[in-house]
């Protein structure tokens, strides 16, 4: 690799811009002072909606960056000379750039989750395989520090043996309301909430049991969102209210007036960069939380085994009145805890600050939480100077990129706990994966 990579970018969506794009240009992207130069520059971007890209390119003093549309990615890469591929399109459609780029030989960055379906992550492993190039994701979670610090507790043997770990996740209604409004409302676009979201938590959990997982059983479904949502507006003869009425009476938008999470009217919304989106979210065709559209899942309870005996039960919600987790590792010598989250005023929640660790027979302590500044309490800067610079000595003892084995399996994870949740069954893993568990 050279010092001073090409970079083509697939997707300028709000991750890309808000977490990458900033980092190869000599520019300031609007709104993103913080995030800082890499080395390397964007020659091309690619994206299924040119006007998008063409508003970007308008904002730069010096725009030396070829665009290209949805079916061009084999033109840009004779064309740009990438050296790195970073895709940062819609979930559903990873899969097919990364193998793409992997055909090319290319070194591959993927926004996680690194494909929708368990089926389009055993065709990225088998492609790597055949492939000069690598795959890396963007499992970004285990990059924060208080969680980093979780790892290296669990590591220095703090607790002895990982024996299993707890996970109760709630994203609030403003954020949990988010997803339904996008296009990550569907299966086919995200693979549901339990790949596009918990992917991160599945992965984060893997990471720390220091395992991979065979089993999944599930509940789940859908309670908050979706035309049989109770919290529908309805008028005195009980049909659906629509337009202004809606808006008006919609109890999670009434809530979060102002936030920018509802677009104010029926007029095409924008993003990060004050960014149009006329392809994807055209004007006059506004996105309700009530819509038929929507058919994946907005609450889970699962229960996962691993490959060495250690379980995850875990629970996440995405319509609660507060955002955050409550995470408690058992080990055969003791446990830790760690509670993190805010309320809807923003203010932290009680524990936030604190890693509890609490050895069978010993001293209890409290350590004051590792915190850092930026994106995702501070994990985003630290992966970016990961990616684009390379892994610290301690970045590698902790194991902190994930591998696309784990990748992989916390798309399965995922799949298969709105498999279980829809059939009532365990899944086994290796099923959806098509291969045995190493
Ligand atoms: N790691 C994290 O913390 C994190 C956070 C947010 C999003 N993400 C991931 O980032 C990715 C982008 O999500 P977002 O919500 O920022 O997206 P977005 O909705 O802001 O943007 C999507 C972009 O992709 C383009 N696009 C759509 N389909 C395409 C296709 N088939 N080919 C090329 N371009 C296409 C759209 O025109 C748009 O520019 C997703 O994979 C998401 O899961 C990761």
């Amino acid at each position: 690799m050279t010092d001073h990579p090409r970079y083509a970018l697939c997707g300028l969506s709000n991750r890309a811009i808000g977490t990458f794009v900033g980092a190869l240009l000599d520019s300031v992207v609007p709104g993103r002072p913080d995030v800082e130069r890499a080395p390397g520059e964007l020659v091309a971007i690619l994206d299924a909606d040119r006007d998008r890209v063409d508003q970007f390119l308008a904002q730069q003093e010096n725009p030396a960056i070829a665009a290209y549309g949805a079916d061009e990615f084999d033109r840009m890469i004779t064309e740009a000379r990438p050296d790195r591929v970073i895709i940062a399109t819609p979930d559903h459609s990873h899969a097919d750039y990364v193998v793409a780029a992997l055909g090319h030989g290319l070194d591959v960055i993927t926004e996680k989750p690194m494909t929708a379906t368990a089926a389009d992550a055993a065709r990225v492993l088998a492609a790597e395989r055949d492939s000069a190039g690598t795959v890396t994701v963007t499992h970004n979670v285990r990059y924060t520090p208080r969680l980093q610090q979780v790892k290296r507790l669990i590591m220095d043997g703090a607790i002895g043996r990982v024996l299993g770990a707890t996970l109760d996740y709630h994203v609030d209604t403003r954020h949990g309301a988010s997803y339904f409004l996008r296009w990550n409302r569907t299966r086919a676009a995200s693979g549901g909430l339990s790949v596009h979201k918990s992917c991160h938590h599945l992965d984060l959990v893997d990471w720390l049991v220091d395992d991979l997982p065979v089993t999944v059983y599930a509940r789940g479904g859908r309670a908050f969102y979706g035309p049989d949502s109770p919290h529908r507006p309805r008028d005195e003869h009980g049909a659906p209210l629509t337009g202004d009425w809606l808006r008006a009476a919609d109890p999670y938008q009434r809530a979060q007036q102002g936030s920018g999470t509802f677009p104010d009217d029926d007029h095409g919304r924008t993003g990060l960069a004050g960014l149009s989106y006329p392809v994807q979210y055209p004007d006059g065709q506004p996105f309700t939380l009530y819509d038929d559209e929507i058919d994946i899942e907005d609450h889970y309870t699962a229960v996962i085994g691993y490959r060495g005996g250690a379980t995850l039960a875990y629970t996440i919600d995405f319509s609660s009145p507060w955002e955050g987790y409550r995470l408690g590792i058992t080990g055969s010598h003791g446990r830790i805890e760690l509670d993190y989250g805010h309320d809807r005023d923003g203010s932290p929640r009680p524990g936030t600050d604190q890693v509890i660790v609490d050895p069978l027979f010993g001293e209890r302590r409290r350590l004051e939480a590792a915190a850092a500044q930026g994106g995702h309490d501070g994990a985003d800067a630290i992966m970016r100077r990961d990616l684009f610079v390379g892994p610290t000595e301690e970045s590698r003892r902790l194991g902190l990129a994930a591998t696309t084995e784990q990748a992989a399996y916390a798309v399965a994870a995922g799949e298969a706990i709105w498999r279980s949740a829809r059939s009532g069954s365990v899944i086994n893993i290796a099923d959806l994966l098509g291969h045995d568990v190493p």
